[in-house]
């Protein structure tokens, strides 16, 4: 017989062993809390879709980013889903007209990109998207802005550690056409290329910029705007102070930046504007984006994008729905994570696993004794554990409770025979002795903070 095989993991996925998979609930239950207190209803759509739902706007060259398979004996070309916006545009197509405007809906689920894996870019991760379909205004941009700052501050960081950065397509491609001298119909890949800017040797990104008829003035212009962001709160002024005056007298008035200036205003309400600087580098490598584009970044700019988003004001009516302005973003969990890790925001690992309300404990070691009483504690709405092994050492199984990092233990002893239990208060250390009937009752009051009723 030959040895057995050991597998490891498909290389860039994760195996989630209790303890990351406790860190990963911690983040994605914030996702799951903002999301909702800024009123997004939860949905989710197929892990694989038809494989040109994702080459219909981004060509073939796609293809190889992505994981595409075709089932034995099948007809078919599927794609594990690399992002999620052409799965909600496709659904908002087909089912948008049943529901009420502006359509705010999130999801939480596994994304799936056939990358080079390195810190930071796996070929699995989860990715939370927040989305607003249906508002051509700013309103849509500043809910979903609000919500990733709201976000960020949860998971305990501040505006001077990550920076949201703002920009907008359109001002780009002004830059590029009035300064750049860019060609209409070069537009797309210039844009495209603008992207790779910090991706790219320096001068490797000049040649072929020069190649796409990109005027140098655009480049230096670009390095000015973009090398040092300016806070968007610079937007609140006049046109120059947020723009330079190179570009700023020929921004000025310009649609895109009226839009600009109106979410700044709003962002400034709701005390979000402390987050966010204006950065015509960010344009963002998505071939649906039409407007407003944002990048989040740690302020040092030491790891990949934290999320990114932006308007996509034509994809539902690509897929065949009625015209549908949308603005939406996505943050993964493996960048954010690393930042915290970074910075120290994450508690050790072990932290993040529930704590039992209760470990049961039974001296004699009678196992239905202890069945009984772990099933009443659950009946009751409690999480009670017990230890793995039968052993009548209390001092050993006070060790797993405390491993276990359990709140109190219940203890079965003696006085079972006349239905009582001993009830320990694992943080506080005292001990009572409680009738069997009025156990959940001393448990409910010691796990609230009180002491243990007499
Ligand atoms: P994206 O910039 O491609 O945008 O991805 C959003 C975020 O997902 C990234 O900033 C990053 O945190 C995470 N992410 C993406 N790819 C990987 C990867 N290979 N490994 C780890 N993390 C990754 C989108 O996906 C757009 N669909 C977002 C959107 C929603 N736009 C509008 N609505």
């Amino acid at each position: 017989m030959s040895a057995p095989k050991r597998f490891q993991p498909p290389t860039g996925t994760r195996d989630f062993f209790p303890a990351d998979m406790a860190v990963r609930r911690h983040v994605e239950q914030i996702w799951r809390q903002v999301a909702l207190r800024h009123g997004f209803d939860e949905i989710d759509g197929p892990t694989f879709e038809h494989l040109e739902l994702y080459t219909v706007k981004s060509g073939d060259e796609i293809v190889s980013e992505l994981f595409s398979f075709r089932r034995a004996g099948g007809e078919k070309d599927y794609a594990l889903r690399p992002e999620f916006t052409p799965t909600l545009a496709r659904m908002v197509a087909a089912h948008g007209s049943d529901y009420p405007k502006p359509i705010r809906w999130y999801s939480i689920a596994p994304m799936f990109r056939a990358e080079r894996p390195q810190r930071g870019r796996l070929r699995e991760h989860i990715q939370w998207n927040c989305d607003v379909l249906g508002d051509p205004s700013p309103r849509a941009e500043v809910d979903v802005l609000a919500a990733a700052a709201h976000t960020l501050a949860l998971l305990g960081l501040d505006p001077a550690e990550v920076r949201i950065r703002i920009s907008h397509r359109d001002l780009v491609t002004l830059l590029l056409t009035r300064l750049g001298g860019v060609a209409e119909a070069a537009l797309t890949p210039a844009l495209a290329w603008l992207d790779r800017r910090l991706k790219v040797e320096p001068a490797a990104f000049r040649a072929r910029a020069g190649e796409l008829g990109i005027a140098t003035e655009a480049l230096a212009c670009l390095d000015e705007l973009a090398g040092a962001p300016r806070p968007a709160r610079a937007l609140l002024g006049p046109a120059i102070d947020a723009l330079g005056t190179r570009f700023g007298a020929i921004a000025d008035g310009h649609p895109a930046l009226r839009h600009l200036r109106e979410i700044a205003t709003r962002l400034e309400a709701a005390g979000v504007l402390d987050w966010c600087d204006l950065d015509l580098g960010v344009v963002r490598g998505l071939a649906y984006y039409t407007g407003t584009v944002f990048e989040i970044h740690e302020a040092s700019g030491a790891e990949r994008a934290i999320a990114g988003g932006g308007r996509y004001d034509r994809l539902v009516e690509l897929f065949g729905g009625p015209p549908t302005p949308a603005f939406g973003f996505a943050m993964g969990d493996v960048v954010i994570r690393l930042v915290l890790e970074d910075r120290g925001r994450l508690g050790p690992r072990e932290s993040y696993l529930p704590r039992p309300d209760a470990f049961v404990i039974d001296l004699a070691a009678g196992a239905p004794r202890q069945d009984a009483v772990l099933m009443q504690l659950r009946r009751a709405g409690l999480h009670a554990r017990a230890s793995g092994r039968s052993s009548t050492n209390l001092g050993k199984l006070l060790g797993d409770a405390a491993k276990a990092r359990a709140r109190t233990a219940v203890i079965i002893g003696s006085e079972f025979e006349r239905g009582e239990v001993a009830v320990k208060d694992l943080d506080r250390g005292a001990q009572q002795v409680i009738p069997l009937a009025a156990l959940d009752g001393a448990l409910r009051s010691i796990l609230h903070g009180g002491a243990a009723p007499h």
